[in-house]
């Protein structure tokens, strides 16, 4: 069991009082036509007063959490307030305009497992946002002398730092750090174990909104190594809060039957699950997570579960296909797709990872 954060308010939002309406203010901003979208959108109570809705007239506002751990306790409403904000620095950015300023702010980050996106972006959006940032090299630090979790937190904390981004190997670690500490910091899970990686699932979910404003009955397949990963975990709970069909296939031993109680539904074969799917997110193969017998071989794993654009046939006719990275090319997916500039969402996707993490530090640390 993790051990379930007693910090997160869980509020009484809606999940389905979710609207996109945002989006096709913002894709009107940029140009996009969104005209057909508007008059189809189903517009909630609330909307339906305020309409046209803009981003700063949102009815929701952000409930002030003080740490992001996890998409499952996350309401509907607050992931809007963090893809609204993101859509705001996007266009910001765009405009070539100043970003609102948390200088007086320092971020940590601590990384005890390798990362390229998701370190490189928080450091960049810390920067974007003027904030101080220690960037701790954990293999040099004083881990290595066995200093604890929860000290090397303290000791950044004694520096001023007001958010940590921790990312560890072990399940819970992110929930651990933030009951230990409690009020003194803001803490960031950048991915812990097999359990959770938040702002990825948050940032596929802005890619998937920039692609389809609405996702109410949309497909999304997850595909490969569901069991290893945190990515397909954190993307299920919040994709769930926003009506969407989800879909997994993947070798059975690496697709837990378990899922099916969580209204996913489970397929070994990838032709059925690929059916009619709006959104395809392939997984890296786990190699360094696989315990031995887990898939026959890697050839036959290709064979039955590599992404290509002839698999993709029976997909919807606008498809897109996302992968949180690394990709094993040419092994969860082809390069002809992982770079197809049309259906791969893949370079979108890194670039809005620096863009949501801009918006989930200023949400947690402006005040
Ligand atoms: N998607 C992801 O977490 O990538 P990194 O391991 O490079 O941060």
């Amino acid at each position: 069991m993790y051990p379930r954060n007693a910090i997160f308010r869980h509020d009484n939002a809606d999940a389905t009082s979710y609207t996109p309406q945002m989006f096709y203010t913002y894709r009107a901003e940029r140009g996009e036509n969104t005209d057909k979208r508007l008059e189809t959108m189903p517009k909630t109570p609330d909307q339906q007063a305020t309409q046209p809705t803009s981003p700063k007239s949102s009815p929701k506002a952000w409930t002030h959490k003080r740490h992001l751990l996890d998409t499952e306790d996350l309401a509907a409403d607050e992931a809007m307030c963090i893809m609204e904000q993101t859509a705001e620095f996007k266009r910001t950015a765009e405009h070539k305009k100043a970003f609102p300023s948390l200088s007086s702010k320092t971020v940590a980050t601590v990384f005890y497992e390798n990362s390229t996106r998701t370190r490189s972006s928080f450091e960049l959006a810390t920067k974007r946002l003027g904030a101080q940032l220690i960037n701790l090299d954990v293999n040099t630090s004083s881990v290595t002398k066995g200093e604890t979790l929860r000290d090397t937190a303290r000791t950044l904390i004694s520096m001023g730092a007001d958010a940590i981004i921790q990312r560890h190997s072990a399940s819970g670690s992110a929930h651990l750090l933030a009951k230990m500490l409690g009020d003194q910091v803001s803490v960031v899970n950048a991915g812990d174990g097999w359990h959770a990686h938040p702002t990825q699932a948050l940032l596929d979910l802005f890619t998937m909104l920039e692609s389809r404003p609405q996702l109410q009955g949309a497909k999304v397949t997850i595909v490969g190594d569901i069991l290893h990963s945190r990515v397909a975990r954190s993307n299920i709970s919040l994709l769930k809060k926003f009506g969407v069909e989800i879909h997994v296939a993947g070798p059975p031993t690496l697709v837990p039957p378990l899922l099916t109680e969580l209204g996913v539904i489970r397929h070994s074969e990838l032709d059925s699950a690929l059916d009619g799917a709006d959104f395809v997110i392939a997984l890296r193969l786990q190699m360094e997570r696989q315990q031995q017998g887990l898939i026959t071989s890697i050839g036959e794993y290709q064979k039955l579960y590599r992404l290509d654009h002839a698999r993709l046939r029976n997909a919807s006719k606008n498809v897109r296909v996302l992968h949180p990275g690394p990709s094993n090319r040419g092994v969860e997916i082809t390069d002809a797709l992982h770079d197809d500039k049309e259906i791969s969402l893949i370079n979108a996707q890194v670039a809005n990872g620096v863009l949501v993490r801009m918006a989930v530090l200023y949400l947690l640390l402006n005040e």
